[in-house]
């Protein structure tokens, strides 16, 4: 199954044949001379940012001209293994850098460990206070439906699949699973948290990937002609993937949120785009903003690919791990319900003809009586079953992501 099996076999055919026929070399030679194409053209407006204004530079070419060079430096001398061992150190938010750092990377961690100016300390606590209270879809919808519709994104199912992390795929994806945890935790922003420290290092992480995997043949290979990773416009594709994704769902949910809540919560997310290197003016000011930026950058590039399915069994095989797979099929019911069939199709997740239209049925019940709006008797047995599932997989996922540490990568996925 994929994405296009709604469209007819006829159309399916002629697809096929355009892509294995002789237009290929025409199709490669389009796509590698502008390698852009499948992106919508960017025109969402820096005036709808945090910064307010900014040259609106397409962030398709723009990377971290802060951390690139110096990781880069980092690499090429040879000092990963022992700057990783010193780091290892390094865990909460108030704690001075350890001693032994090479000069250039200490004056950049120092830097980047500062939170922005428009850093709101009070919203920032209420942020995390909300994604508490609504632990059990918060959790749900990072873990399931983040964590799933990441593998229907090319450049980043791909970029995780050849990078070093790609080796130990169960490893990679209790590592995301870090950032849900941490940025999910009470303390996250206070002194005694983590979440500047775990920022700092993704930060180091992804300026080590980009210097890395344009040395890797696979990645080159399928990168449809981006020839430096994770720009800032896929950086945002994955903030949405998040973010936007979880806000949206709990709107669609009809979970009771403030307009306070809702605005701490892109608070928290704000942040931590801006932690993790992203431009201000890049990063939405508000929710409808986000929105409109995620229907251009994230909606029009979700598809399969053979990377991505890797990525989504090993996810699911994590789930399965919970009761010898019996829940599988609830969870994939869940899953596909939550992401829709078109990326469920994508990314290969089974049909469920029975447990979904249940599901779908009975969860809307369930969280109208976890918001108070409806009475007990009418939950169906199927949803507390779920939940327990779900809480369950929860608790397994924040598990994993607690006892990870991360390390910045001196290799690629070994081939
Ligand atoms: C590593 C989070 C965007 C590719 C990491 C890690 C975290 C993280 C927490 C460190 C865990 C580890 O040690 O592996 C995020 C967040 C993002 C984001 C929150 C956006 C909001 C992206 C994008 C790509 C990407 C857009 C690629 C297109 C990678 C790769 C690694 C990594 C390849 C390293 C894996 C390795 O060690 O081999 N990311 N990421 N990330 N990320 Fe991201």
């Amino acid at each position: 199954m994929n994405g296009f099996s709604s469209r007819s076999g006829h159309e399916v055919g002629r697809r096929k044949l355009l892509l294995t026929g002789g237009a290929l070399g025409a199709f490669g030679a389009i796509a590698a001379a502008s390698p852009a194409a499948a992106r919508s053209l960017w025109t969402w407006s820096p005036s709808a940012s945090v910064a307010g204004a900014g040259a609106g530079i397409d962030p398709e070419w723009v990377w971290d001209e802060e951390a690139d060079p110096v990781l880069a430096a980092v690499l090429d001398r040879g000092d990963v293994p022992r700057i990783n061992e010193l780091l290892r150190q390094w865990t909460r938010n108030d704690q001075a850098l350890p001693d032994g750092l090479p000069s250039d990377l200490r004056e950049f961690m120092e830097h980047a460990r500062r939170m922005p100016s428009w850093a709101d300390r009070a919203k920032l606590d209420r942020g995390a206070q909300f994604s508490k209270t609504k632990g059990i879809y918060v959790g749900a919808l990072y873990g399931l439906g983040s964590g799933l519709m990441s593998t229907a994104i090319p450049r980043e199912s791909r970029a995780v699949y050849y990078s070093k992390g790609g080796a130990d795929m169960k490893d990679r994806v209790a590592k995301t699973a870090k950032l849900g945890y941490d940025i999910g935790d009470l303390d996250a922003y206070q002194p005694h948290g983590s979440m500047i420290v775990t920022a700092v290092k993704t930060r180091m992480v992804h300026a080590a990937v980009r210097h890395l995997l344009p040395q890797s043949p696979d990645w080159t290979r399928t990168s449809g002609g981006q020839t430096i990773p994770i720009s800032q416009a896929d950086v945002l594709v994955t903030w949405h993937s998040l973010a936007t994704f979880v806000m949206r769902k709990l709107v669609e949910w009809k979970v009771r949120i403030s307009a306070a809540d809702a605005e701490a919560y892109l608070h928290v997310w704000q942040v931590s785009a801006a932690m993790l290197g992203v431009n201000d003016e890049y990063i939405p000011a508000t929710w409808d903003a986000a929105n409109a930026q995620s229907r251009q950058v994230l909606v029009p590039i979700l598809a399969h690919t053979r990377e991505g399915e890797a990525l989504a069994e090993v996810l699911l095989d994590i789930v399965a791990e919970l009761d010898a797979g019996v829940t599988r099929p609830l969870i994939s019911a869940f899953s596909r319900y939550t992401l829709g069939d078109r990326v469920g199709d994508m990314i290969g997740l089974s049909q469920e003809p029975v447990l979904k239209p249940v599901i779908a049925a009975a969860w809307p019940l369930l969280v109208a009586f976890r918001e108070g709006l409806i009475p007990l008797p009418g939950i169906p047995t199927v949803a507390w079953t779920l939940e327990e599932a779900l809480r369950r997989f929860v608790l397994l996922f924040l598990a994993e992501g607690q006892r990870i540490a991360i390390d910045i990568p001196d290799m690629n996925r070994p081939s």
